[in-house]
């Protein structure tokens, strides 16, 4: 497989593909190309048939049983408007965590100043989890959604989902999980974690193209659409058909994308969850355990695999964090993110909210060799 330079920022998105996902792609686009939906031809058929197995590859891998309510988005932030949007109205309160992502704030915070919903955030401890329990302090009574990132984006802990999943059961709360960083890297199981609704991407760990994303929804209660328009039946029907998915997907879906999209899920269920997992968990320990060596670096969250998914922030005091990613990549080849990853609620716990942080993000393509050259780098940066 070509790499060119040393990719560790797989949080934002992963890289390299499998083999297979881009294959898949390049030859639906040869030899079908067709819409989905639309058509009543045979090549239509069939790519209907592909997108309905796809659908059918997520909730197998979430444990869901109900393929017609796994909706296609563009991306995990357009699935969290979705929800959030779709959801909660005027006067309506929302609570969510205090690592989320802007996805998640700026869509709360947009909804606050124009519609006067309210927002209560749980707090977290200083090293990035969420206690269960200081939840129920905050439902009211007009607690419409939960909301809450699986894993941090910026440092990488992983939230007590199943414990937060049952108090909303429990309040009967609808619960919306972002897995942008988990979908494909950790187990999530929308049954046992008591999950309503799944915001996932396609494009990091689940090992698929860009632009392309999903809800699941394991939920009874009505979502508003984001959009009206063509869904390939009912035509002269004027309003947005209110069964699913055709309610929630709008316009010509990207088929070659959800085609990738299944493709990266056949890899990882023919990897295992655990192998992936357990590969993730042994390069962030040994990452961790390397940075040290590094003299003037400042790691930031638990220096604990087993709390973490393979994401992980620092600084190092001698330069700002621009700078290092700069010199990473210009001088040593080595790709890593910089600054606030757009979830500036985080900082805030680890007083970054200034600064911003160096920030790997483990794929399950790195090698323990990936993490020496850049522990190397690191030491040469910090003293020139
Ligand atoms: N949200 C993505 C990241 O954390 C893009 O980098």
């Amino acid at each position: 497989m070509l790499i060119l330079g040393i990719y560790l920022d797989n949080a934002a998105t992963s890289f390299p593909k499998p083999q297979a996902v881009i294959q898949s792609m390049v030859d639906f686009m040869i030899e079908n190309g067709c819409t989905s939906g639309r058509g009543a031809y045979e090549k239509a058929i069939e790519a209907d048939s592909r997108i309905y197995q796809s659908r059918k590859a997520i909730a197998r891998l979430f444990n869901f049983n109900d393929p017609k309510k796994v909706i296609f988005t563009s991306n995990v932030t357009e699935s969290l408007n979705l929800a959030i949007k779709g959801i909660l109205k005027k006067g309506d309160h929302v609570i969510v965590s205090s690592l989320e992502h802007n996805g998640v704030w700026r869509c709360v915070k947009t909804m606050e100043r124009d519609l006067g919903i309210r927002i209560s955030k749980i707090p977290c401890s200083a090293e990035g989890y969420t206690l269960a329990r200081d939840l129920e302090k905050l439902i009211r009574e007009n607690t419409a959604l939960v909301v809450m990132t699986h894993a941090s984006n910026v440092l990488g802990t992983i939230q007590p989902i199943a414990e937060i999943g049952q108090i909303c059961r429990q309040y009967r709360i609808p619960f919306l999980v972002d897995a942008a960083q988990t979908a494909g890297a950790h187990y999530i199981d929308v049954v046992k974690d008591q999950i309503d609704l799944l915001a996932f991407t396609g494009h990091k760990s689940l090992l698929g193209p860009m632009g392309i994303g999903g809800l699941l929804i394991n939920w009874e209660g009505d979502i508003c659409p984001l959009k009206s328009g063509g869904t390939g039946g009912d035509s002269a029907y004027e309003y947005q058909p209110d069964y699913y998915p055709n309610k929630l997907e709008t316009g010509t879906l990207n088929v070659p994308g959800i085609i990738g999209l299944h493709e990266g899920i056949k890899f990882i269920e023919k990897e295992g969850l655990d192998k992936i997992r357990k590969k993730d968990a042994e390069l962030a320990d040994y990452a961790l355990a390397r940075l040290k060596e590094v003299d003037d670096i400042i790691l930031y969250g638990p220096q604990d695999s087993g709390k973490i998914i393979g994401v992980i922030s620092f600084n190092l005091k001698s330069k700002a964090c621009e700078q290092i990613a700069y010199e990473l990549d210009q001088n040593f080849g080595i790709m890593i993110r910089a600054g606030l990853h757009c979830a500036p609620s985080a900082h805030q716990i680890i007083g970054t909210e200034k600064s911003g942080t160096c920030r790997i993000g483990i794929g399950y393509f790195n090698e323990k060799q990936d993490i020496d050259q850049l522990v190397e780098a690191l030491k040469s940066i910090s003293i020139n």
